[in-house]
Order: structure tokens, then sequence, then C-alpha cells
């Protein structure tokens, strides 16, 4: 990961390859920083402006020579849009797209004021933090698969120095680009396990990943439960889905203690399907590759509970993953079987496609089993429909605990990770009626992010939970600031910044 540091000076005095100011929308006269640089540059930044070159529109970028007037070699001045837009999430892209720009050039070090800092009046800190995070997040890539390429011969950025002219702001800024990088790399672990292919991150990868998080962390501990513990637990949902793959299912809790043993934890759980075929009830083979993101809950929880080790959040948090391929096989679960899941509720299976489900079955009561929890929050690549419904950047959020909605919610706009409320309609409950069991794994095609959040609630029962769907966001095709093509690690930071607003 490329090295950021805090610096205390005027950015035009400082030694880079490339410098990093920026100008709102329809400001013909640069102040502050900016205005600095202009200046030490005889208005070469004004003259960018007047001659139309350059408008300050939101990400907009224009790269200047310095010809010695300055110890930095170039200027990059970002456009931050109008003034009366400006957010955080401008700040955080505004960086991405700075260092994007200055790996592209090739270079090694890049220096830039915080976003936000002066003019933007903004919090110092949180202008800060979004700066550090912007170009950590925009910097991640995955290239650990190819063997020739363009982007090893890319020389990797090697130091980001973020320049503060207020010495009086150095410790907060020191403190907030610590906290961001922790927060990156919760964020990258999580890309790095969805963008791994199926065949290298299977069930025993993650309970192996989770293991080496516990071993590097005294406040982290790990365990992982086989098969025949999980058939001793009960677990005849999680186990149905299991049946038919030769790589055996892995349970894994791992446990970080940042609060007194008294104090009630949160507990997370992820769907850790490392491969959906569908199983016996098959997938069409066309864009089936997309479910190697199937495990995309998991690698979120796992990533988290890193992050917040890392931070030393004040809390105590519980993560539980299961994990298993869906396959067809001759010892595969089929349509029409019957299995008991951990609190006793019957299923009947109608669909082995609806499997994800059949795993946090499991684990929702094991959850309330084992714990006296403060709130429970799954998240799981669970229904197309929730895709159909809400697309590819919104997650879908069930709960009917209100308080949980706001603080969920309200984390998911300061970071900018944007959840929509959906319906927990009790009549629809109907749509999962068996015949045959308790209940039924699937309610058809019409409302199917619904009925899958209600089929969860039979397992849940008297938790303080709530059910987010990432079918969506988990992957981007087409890249964008923070994220390049492939897996987005949505959930992290919505779940680091929720963890931060309990204490
Ligand atoms: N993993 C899929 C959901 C999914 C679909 C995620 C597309 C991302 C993109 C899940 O296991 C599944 O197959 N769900 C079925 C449920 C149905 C059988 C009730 C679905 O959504 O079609
Ligand atoms: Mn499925
Ligand atoms: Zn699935």
């Amino acid at each position: 990961m490329t090295e950021i540091r805090a610096v205390q000076g005027s950015i035009d005095r400082v030694d880079s390859d490339l410098i990093v100011v920026n100008l709102f929308e329809g400001v013909s006269s640069p102040t502050g920083a900016t205005g600095a640089v202009d200046k030490a540059l005889d208005g070469a930044i004004s003259e960018v402006i007047r001659v139309g070159d350059f408008q300050g529109k939101r990400l907009e970028t224009a790269l200047l020579y310095t010809r010695d007037a300055i110890p930095a070699k170039r200027v990059l001045i970002v456009g931050l849009g109008k003034r009366e837009d400006f957010d955080l999430q401008t700040v955080r892209e505004a960086a991405a797209i700075s260092a994007s720009r200055a790996r592209d050039l090739r270079i090694e070090r890049m220096a830039t004021i915080v976003h936000g800092g002066g003019a933007g009046g903004m919090d110092y800190a949180e202008a800060a933090a979004a700066t550090a995070e912007g170009i950590l997040l925009g910097l991640y890539r995955f290239d650990a698969d190819k063997k020739s390429k363009e982007d090893s011969k890319r020389r990797e950025l090697k130091t980001v120095s973020i320049v503060e002219l207020d010495g009086g702001k150095i410790p907060a800024l020191q403190e907030a680009m610590h906290a961001s990088e922790a927060v990156a790399m919760g964020v990258y672990r999580t890309r790095d396990l969805v963008n791994l292919p199926p065949n290298v991150a299977s069930p025993s990868y993650l309970a192996g990943v989770a293991l080496q998080i516990a071993e590097k962390f005294e406040t982290v501990s790990a365990t992982v439960y086989s098969r025949e513990e999980m058939a001793q637990m009960g677990m005849g949902a999680f186990l149905a889905v299991a049946q038919g793959s030769y790589d055996p299912p892995q349970f894994i809790v791992l446990e970080y203690r940042g609060a007194e043993r008294s104090e009630p934890p949160v507990v997370l759980v992820g769907k850790g399907i490392t491969f959906d075929t569908g199983g016996i009830s098959i997938k069409p083979s066309q864009e089936m590759w997309r479910m190697k993101t199937d495990m995309g809950g998991a690698a979120v929880v796992i990533g988290t509970l890193e992050a917040a080790a890392r931070l030393g959040l004040p809390v105590n948090l519980v993560g539980l993953v299961g994990a298993t391929y869906n396959m067809p096989d001759g010892n595969a679960y089929r349509p029409g079987d019957v299995v008991k899941a951990m609190n006793g509720k019957t299923i009947e299976v109608i669909s082995t496609d609806a499997e994800g489900r059949m795993v946090l079955a499991d684990l929702l009561s094991y959850a309330s089993r084992n714990y006296k929890p403060k709130s429970v929050i799954d998240l799981a690549t669970l229904t197309g429909g929730c895709v159909v419904a809400l697309g590819k950047e919104i997650a879908g959020l069930f709960t009917k605990e209100e308080g949980l909605a706001e603080s969920i919610t309200q984390a998911s706009k300061s970071v900018s990770e944007p959840v929509w409320r959906m319906p927990m309609y009790e009549k629809y409950k109907e749509l999962i009626k068996s015949d045959f069991a308790d209940v039924k794994n699937s309610g058809g095609r019409w409302a199917s992010a619904i009925t899958a959040a209600l089929f969860l609630q039979e397992f849940a029962e008297d938790l303080p939970w709530a059910h987010l769907d990432i079918a969506g966001p988990v992957w981007t095709d087409k890249p964008n600031p923070l994220t390049p093509k492939g897996a987005t690690g949505f959930g992290v930071r919505l779940l680091v910044k929720f963890l931060e607003n309990l204490s």
C-alpha cells in the first residue's frame, strides 16, 4: 500500500513530483493554498481559467508544469464543482482522481492539500480523513493472477504527503489519516476476497484468512467449525446446502473484544457461498462466473472485523461466516427435500438456488443462542430481485427495528454507501407457507427480496436484527473514482461508521 503521511508546511514550498490544489467552479482568482501556488507560478493557474481550459467543474483536472518556479515539478488543479453542492464524497473523489493521475504519470511522490480543509468550510478532521480515504480507495488494484500486464510495469506511487500549513492541525490530520488507512485496509481485504477466483477463495481459504487475522491481533480470536461439529449443533439448513460440495463447509466465528466483557456485542453475519451454481436448480451458464461474488457478505464481515481491530474501536464485535460452495452433485440436496434448521423449524426446499437464506438461517439461530447482542446485522448477496428493484448501487435494508434502521441509514449517508429501506410486509409470509414444513425457502418471483427477508425473520426471531441485501453493490462493471472494475467492498465503511457512532 502507498505510504501516506502528514507534513507541516506550505504546499507551494513542498518538493514533490506533483502537488495537488483545488478550485470551486466559477472562481476566477484563486485564494488560499491554490492562490499561493498561482502567485508563485506568476499567475499560471489564473491564466488556465482565463483562457477557458479549466472551469472548476466537479473532478475536472488540469496539469501545469512549474519550470522551476517552485520546488515541485508539476501542479494538478482539481475541480470541486459548485460550492453549494460540495460534500465529503466530492473530497474523496477529488483525492482519488488526483492519486490516479499521479499513478498514470508514473511518478513516485505526490503531495496534496486537504480538500475542504480550508475554504471548503468542513470539519477539518472529517475532510482530512476523506482525503486520505479517497486516495487509498482509488489506488486499489487487483492483479494478483496476471503474469504479464501493463499494471506491473507501472511504477507504484510510493508516498503521498498531505500538507497542512497550520501546525496546530497536524495531530488531527495524523489521527484522521491513520484511521482512514485502517478502514482502507479493511476494504482492500474485502475486495481481494471477492475478486479472487472461486477455486482459490474456497471455504477453507476464508477460514485461513480468519485465523490469520486472529493471529495478528491480540484482541481477535477465531474458531472454525467443521461439518461434523455443525451437525452436532443441528445446523440442518446450512448443511443441506453443503451436502453437494466436495470441499467441506466452514462455519467461522470471529470475535473482537474492544470493550468490557459485559458489554453486549454487535453481531455481523455474512453469507459466504464461495460459488453459487444454483445446485440442482442450476443457473444458466451465461454469466455464471459472477457467482464467485456470492461470498461478498462474508468478505464484508471479515474486512470490517479486521478494520475494527486495527482501529481499536471500543466495542465488542462478533463475525459469523457461513462458507460453502453450492454445487450439483450425486449427494446434493434436492427441491422437495425437507430439512430441520438449528432452531427446530423445518424447511421445504423449493429451489436449491435459494441457498443463502438456508445458511443464514442457522447462523442467526446460532447468534441468538450464543449471544445477547446489542444488534445483529447480516450481509448477503441474497436476491437478484433486489438488484432489479434498486439497481447496482443501492443495498436493500430490511428491519423492523426503527432505531437500527435509523443508525444504519445515518452511517450509510456519511460514507456514501447508499441503502434503501424495504418493507417487511407481513402478508407476504403467505408466499413462503409450505404444505409440508414450517416454511419453504422460496416464495417465487414476485417480491423475492422481501420474501427472502421474511424467511430470515423466522430464524432471527426476537433478535434486534437488520438484513442488508448487497447483491447489487458487491461488484461494479464500470470503474469509478473510488473503485476499479470488480469488487467494491461495499458495506465495510458503512459498518465501521455504524460501530464508531455507537461509542
Ligand atoms: N446468489 C443469488 C442471488 C444473486 C443473483 C446475487 C444475481 C447477485 C446477482 C441467490 O443465491 C439466488 O440464486 N437467489 C435466487 C432466489 C430465488 C431462487 C428464490 C434469485 O434471486 O433468483
Ligand atoms: Mn442461489
Ligand atoms: Zn446465492
